[in-house]
């Protein structure tokens, strides 16, 4: 069939509040992510569900029906808003499983650092890194926090991601990590995202606990867990596991004591050298092990072994001059793969299209399975599958309609940016200007 315009148009209703219904049609190539359930690996990792001529159809927030534009029509012939999809590529929004987007401050003093060729570590002992963010977000107003986190999730949807997994980490002290989770929520509320907040009390060592690691150790596992959890602000607690930050054996302590209130684990994992992270998130039956840059064959079998989900951080590899998780390994030993933005102040990275073309061409993921480790995995990796992840019925409606022929120019693009239109629970959250 001719590609008929390349622009997607709004033929009827509103833009800006939730239709009652929502109707996309004539998708050159639809993206449903349908297929084989759990996290896929694998073959099963390639497996996009794509529809030529694709349609979906959605009431308030909730996708209704999926099909080509001929079926879902035969169905539901009209729909308060409707759009074109002519010549475009549509799938789901993209699940970032992996930020520490609230923070104070910035970093940029430290490309010229790295530009020498000042490690991460280099700069941590030069006074840059974690502890001058976490010295600014102490001092830093909650408010403040929150809205500019906000303007960071409203940059990142611009770029097509719709769900956020975020880190606290920058507070180490329990009324600053409190303040920092509840900034987090207000952000994603603020931007009108999903945000699901993850405590990274482990983060590094604050200054007050200099030389008395085990003394802080011992503070995340008591008096912070505890104000952390009291109400509910965290979905899973991660640990920083590396020389200079946490050992196995504290992150073993920490993990086990947040399982038993309530928190899922997840690792930052073998990043900057091999310390057994990926291993003990297998032990742990972490729902993710983060990273992986330097992780050890026997840490990713036992990954495969316990299904614990791979997150790919490319952004990180770039900014910091460090190696390439070896994707391809991952996938060959059978361990799902998801890939993030890691956005932080070290890796200010708001695009997962982006991530998503790093990863093919330095992960060695191939296009589709970057594509379901930026989607469908990612739900998984942050406990959203039921939600989010792919545009299946029953699922929210958070879709992208992407300027581009074909779905292989994901992993072809550097840089740029493909969203036309982004749809967040049903509504139009965003597009590109000048899109009619
Ligand atoms: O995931 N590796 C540890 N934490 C972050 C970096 C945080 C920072 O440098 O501020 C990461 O890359
Ligand atoms: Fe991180």
């Amino acid at each position: 069939m001719m590609a008929r315009a390349h622009k997607v148009r709004a033929t009827r209703g509103e833009r800006r509040s939730t239709p009652a219904s929502l109707l996309i049609m004539h998708a050159s190539e639809l993206l449903t992510l349908g297929g084989t359930p759990g996290p896929r690996r694998w073959d099963a990792a390639s497996e996009l569900g794509l529809i030529e001529d694709g349609a979906v159809y959605a009431e308030q927030d909730r996708i209704v029906d999926v099909g080509t534009t001929s079926q879902v029509l035969s169905r539901h012939p009209r729909a308060s808003v409707q759009l074109d999809a002519t010549g475009t590529v549509v799938m789901p929004g993209f699940v970032d499983p992996h930020t520490h987007v609230v923070f104070a401050g910035s970093r940029e003093r430290e490309v010229e650092w790295k530009s020498q060729g000042l490690s991460y570590a280099d700069i941590a002992a030069r006074g840059g890194g974690i502890l001058q963010t976490v010295g600014a977000t102490r001092d830093a107003k909650e408010e403040g926090l929150a809205q500019d986190g906000a303007n960071r999730l409203r940059a990142m949807a611009a770029f097509g991601t719709t769900t956020v997994e975020a880190k606290s980490g920058y507070g180490l002290d329990p009324d600053n990590e409190r303040k920092v989770l509840r900034s987090i929520v207000e952000a994603g509320r603020i931007a009108g995202l999903d945000v699901v907040p993850t405590f990274l009390g482990a983060h590094a060592i604050p200054p007050e606990f200099g030389g008395r690691p085990e003394a802080y150790v011992d503070l995340v596992l008591g008096d912070m867990l505890e104000a952390v959890t009291s109400d509910g602000l965290a979905s899973f607690c991660d640990v920083f596991v590396d020389v200079g930050y946490f050992s196995v054996d504290q992150a073993r302590r920490i993990l086990t004591k947040a399982r038993e209130v309530g928190l899922r684990p997840k690792v930052h994992a073998d990043e900057l050298s091999d310390t057994g992270g990926a291993a003990l998130a297998a032990e742990m039956q972490a729902v993710s092990a983060d990273h992986l840059n330097h992780a050890s064959s026997e840490g990713i079998e036992a990954m495969s072994h316990e299904g614990v989900i791979a997150v790919l951080l490319p952004a990180t590899s770039l900014a910091s001059h460090i190696p390439f998780a070896d994707g391809r390994r991952l996938v060959a030993a059978g361990v799902p793969v998801a890939i993030g933005t890691d956005f932080n102040p070290n890796t200010w990275c708001e695009s997962m299209q982006l991530a998503i073309a790093l990863a093919c061409h330095h992960n060695g993921l191939t296009p589709a399975e970057a594509i379901t480790a930026a989607t469908l995995n990612a739900a998984h990796a942050i406990g959203r599958e039921q939600d989010v992840g792919s545009v299946e019925s029953g699922k929210l409606a958070d879709l992208l309609v992407l300027d581009i022929p074909s779905w292989r120019h994901l992993g072809y693009r550097l840089g740029g940016n493909a969203v036309e239109t982004v749809v967040k629970r049903g509504r139009i959250l965003h597009r590109r200007p000048g899109t009619r």
